[in-house]
């Protein structure tokens, strides 16, 4: 018998599409194998709060395809201090929390790791957009997210080409650059700016425009990282030095929101399970990751030690494919 009875699960950081088929499947899993469950609500912020609430099998109805998240989510900046962390260690066995499952990113891992130090038994589901986590080859919402983001771009690009302007599209990713990596290629961007490879070099992007004018060609799509940021300004200096009419469009919130993608609303049911069967199975400070295909688990302190890099093929392609 499990000596795990009653567990808890928060959402904390920015929302991302598919979180909800997350909590499901914690909640139903959960229940299915005797546990109670509890939601709580508004993140970290929410547990200094005590914002719980029983969770059940029909409350979690119709959620799968909903995007955001059911729980709310919050930042809770005063959770980087210890005193806080104690505090919330102290509410969680005050309510008989057995094991807490923590869905976001890396700023909430470690939150999560230091509710491990002070004996939480905690896991955690990667929850981003963003997709810059380490440990995991994939995290939920990227999938959603840059799907959203394509179909903007490729209107974007449309009324850029009737117009035969120059179009300079930012995409989120905080100091990442992976939708704006997937983005750009995926549209067939003529120049893809990320914060791990982008030198500052803009004459290099102007001379790009005017070279591809020569040629004929109509438009000219430029996705812009947010980590690089300052896309309007860019805009008007490129504009001022190649004539060619020059548009700046943020996409911003548009790419958290939406209804989750199959992708997303799998590997989130998938990852959810798994996390219960850990907490079950006596694991604690483990992140649930897909490393090379594969549904499994690794230590949060290494997890988040780990740096993730733009793998060189993937480089090469940005440029290759845009000339
Ligand atoms: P994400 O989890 O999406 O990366 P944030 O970086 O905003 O989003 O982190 C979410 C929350 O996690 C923060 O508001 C804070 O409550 C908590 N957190 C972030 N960094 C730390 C840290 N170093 N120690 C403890 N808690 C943290
Ligand atoms: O982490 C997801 C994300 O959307 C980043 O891409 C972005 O930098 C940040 O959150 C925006 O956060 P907020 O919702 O606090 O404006």
């Amino acid at each position: 018998m499990s000596e795990v009875k009653k567990i808890a699960v928060l959402t904390s950081g920015g929302d991302s599409p598919g979180m909800n088929a997350a909590i499901r499947a914690v909640v139903r899993s959960g229940i299915a194998q005797g546990l109670d469950v509890q939601g709580i609500e508004r993140g970290y912020s929410g547990l200094l709060e005590e914002r719980f609430l029983t969770m059940d099998t029909h409350g979690v109805s119709e959620t799968i395809q909903r995007g955001g998240t059911i729980l709310f989510t919050a930042r809770c900046p005063e959770f980087v201090e210890r005193e806080t962390q104690e505090k919330a260690a102290e509410i969680l066995r005050k309510h008989e929390i057995d094991g807490l499952v923590v869905i976001g990113g890396d700023g909430s891992f470690r939150g999560a790791q230091a509710l491990a130090r002070l004996g939480v038994n905690v896991i955690g589901i990667p929850g981003t957009i963003d997709l810059d986590i380490a440990c995991t080859d994939y995290t939920i919402g990227f999938d959603t997210a840059v799907n959203t983001a394509m179909e903007a771009i490729d209107k974007i690009r449309d009324t850029s080409s009737s117009h035969e302007r120059c179009s300079i599209v930012e995409v989120m990713g905080r100091s990442a650059g992976y939708i704006a990596m997937v983005c750009g290629i995926a549209t067939g961007a003529e120049d893809i700016l990320l914060p791990e490879l982008y030198d500052g070099d803009e004459q290099a992007i102007i001379d790009h425009v005017i070279d591809n004018r020569k040629k004929g060609r109509k438009h000219h799509l430029i996705i812009n990282a947010e980590g690089v940021g300052h896309s309007t300004s860019m805009a008007r200096r490129i504009e001022a030095a190649t004539g060619v009419e020059t548009r700046a469009t943020i996409l911003g919130y548009l790419q958290r929101g939406g209804s989750p993608s199959s992708r997303d609303r799998f590997y989130a049911s998938l990852m959810g399970s798994r996390a219960v069967d850990l907490l079950i199975a006596g694991k604690s400070c483990r992140i649930v990751v897909f490393k090379d295909g594969r549904c499994t688990d690794v230590d949060i302190e290494e997890g988040l030690a780990m740096k993730k890099e733009i793998p060189e093929s993937i480089r090469r392609l940005t440029s290759l494919l845009a000339r």
